[in-house]
């Protein structure tokens, strides 16, 4: 198959030297190409800021913005099967990005944010016979949650975990289908969920 994964975080610039951001690794996005490109998957990884080294036999896209991330993402889903959004795509931007340095005042600074594009939920809306997995990050009502994004993103499955994946070297996830029912647990490294989670994938197509 072709997929497209997302990894990593993405950035929203407030000036030209300050950014939104998260912690996120991209380690679980990259564990998931490796095991797909050692399954003999062809690769498409849109990858946001990151300090791992890129997966070989892989075609890779770096970008920094959602909107960046969005439009190599809705080019690359065209050629692909599917995709597994793994990224950790940062939903709010400062409504405008100021050019140069914002210098300081001494006051207090309110930053009005507005929410960036969904990438995920683009992928899905035009998903037509290709097949789309989503992540969904939770701290509360996690399957609530989780189902929801797969109904509001139109996912064919999510995989649900917590916030203790950002950043860390071990996973522990749950892959929700459709219909709201758990079909996979797994636990371990993120290079060993990655090759369960690609193995599982192979298996619905
Ligand atoms: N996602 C995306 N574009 C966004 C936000 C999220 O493509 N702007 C994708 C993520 O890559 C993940 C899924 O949507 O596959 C769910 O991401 P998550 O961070 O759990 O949820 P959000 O949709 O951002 O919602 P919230 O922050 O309210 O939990």
């Amino acid at each position: 198959m072709k997929i497209l994964i997302t990894a990593g975080p993405t950035r929203e610039y407030l000036d030209d030297v300050r950014y939104l951001s998260n912690d996120s690794s991209g380690r679980m996005g990259y564990a998931l190409a490796e095991a797909a490109i050692d399954a003999g998957h062809d690769i498409i990884l849109v990858s946001g800021p990151v300090t791992l080294q890129p997966p070989k036999n892989c075609e890779i896209h770096f970008v920094e913005t959602t909107a960046q991330m969005r439009k190599a993402c809705v080019e690359a889903f065209d050629l692909c099967d599917g995709v597994i959004a793994a990224a950790a795509v940062c939903d709010y931007k400062p409504i405008t990005r100021i050019p140069g340095k914002i210098a300081k005042t001494g006051e207090p600074v309110s930053i009005e944010m507005i929410e960036t594009d969904d990438v995920l939920a683009e992928l899905g809306s035009c998903k037509k016979d290709r097949w789309v997995v989503g992540f969904a990050l939770e701290a509360t009502n996690a399957r609530e949650n989780a189902l929801q994004k797969l109904r509001a993103k139109n996912c064919d499955s999510i995989i649900l975990n917590s916030p203790k994946a950002i950043a860390s070297e071990t996973n522990h996830v749950e892959i929700i289908g459709k219909n709201g029912k758990t079909e996979e647990i797994y636990s371990g490294s993120k290079k060993q969920v990655a090759i369960q989670i690609i193995h599982w994938i192979e298996q619905q197509q």
